[in-house]
């Protein structure tokens, strides 16, 4: 799969979801499924999403013990979605369990990707909290190696870190890059943040963009703009 823009559907509701969808007629972007909308409207928004023909990230960040979101991952594996993510922190006995789970009859699964440090996390919370001593960037880069090491497709990242993480795990290893904000846009409670076209610059293989285009006055004209600058 080559570069593309992630629309993340943070809404309430299916009926929400849909009316936002409706405004794209002439295309179908993939769009991000978090906790929020699943947990709100169950896989049944999944399949309907999927049939009017979108690609889907499903945002669950699975995060248990290994043979839980293995079962897990199996049960999750009938949806069909494109992509499908868990912490890396749930170390790479849990990260192999996804997979195999994750893994149909046929050999097919969605490509799985791993968040490494919730960007709500700072260095100092991670210190005093988590006891992890090192420097944030070299916990991100570690988390990364382990999600490659144990077969996943890539990680959750800021996009300023996406060279870093290619530098150190290879071109191939996606990078799915929230934190995307227009020039001329607001950025919301979004802190590090780079437009569409540098998060290109850097090498992002995702953006996920959710307000810059869910909360535009022309959506899909945001999204378009999205296009233009991060795919073409
Ligand atoms: O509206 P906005 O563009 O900030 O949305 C970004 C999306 O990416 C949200 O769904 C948010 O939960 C998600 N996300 C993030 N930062 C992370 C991981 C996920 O913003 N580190």
């Amino acid at each position: 799969m080559g570069r593309d823009v992630i629309i993340a559907c943070d809404f309430v509701n299916a009926a929400q979801t849909f009316e936002f969808l409706d405004k794209f007629t002439d295309v179908k972007p993939f769009v991000k499924i978090g906790m929020e909308l699943f947990y709100a409207e169950g896989p049944s928004i999944v399949r309907e999403i999927k049939a009017r023909g979108h690609k889907i990230f499903l945002d669950l960040k699975l995060h248990d013990i290994p043979n839980t979101v293995g079962k897990a991952m199996k049960v999750l594996s009938a949806l069909d979605v494109d992509m499908i993510n868990v912490h890396a922190a749930g170390t790479s006995g849990m990260m192999k369990a996804a997979i195999d789970g994750l893994t149909r009859e046929d050999g097919r699964r969605a490509l799985l990707i791993a968040v490494t440090q919730l960007t709500s996390t700072d260095e100092e919370t991670m210190k005093n909290e988590i006891l992890i001593e090192k420097p944030l960037a070299d916990a991100v880069m570690s988390y990364a190696s382990n999600a490659k090491n144990s077969g996943l497709d890539g990680v959750v990242c800021s996009p300023l870190e996406a060279g870093k993480v290619h530098e150190h795990c290879g071109a191939v290893f996606l990078t799915v890059t929230p934190g995307v904000r227009f020039a001329d846009g607001d950025k919301g409670d979004q802190k590090r943040v780079t437009t569409p076209a540098q998060a290109k610059e850097i090498g992002s293989d995702y953006i996920v963009v959710g307000r810059p285009i869910t909360q535009a006055a022309d959506p899909v004209a945001a999204y378009k703009r999205c296009i233009a600058e991060f795919v073409d």
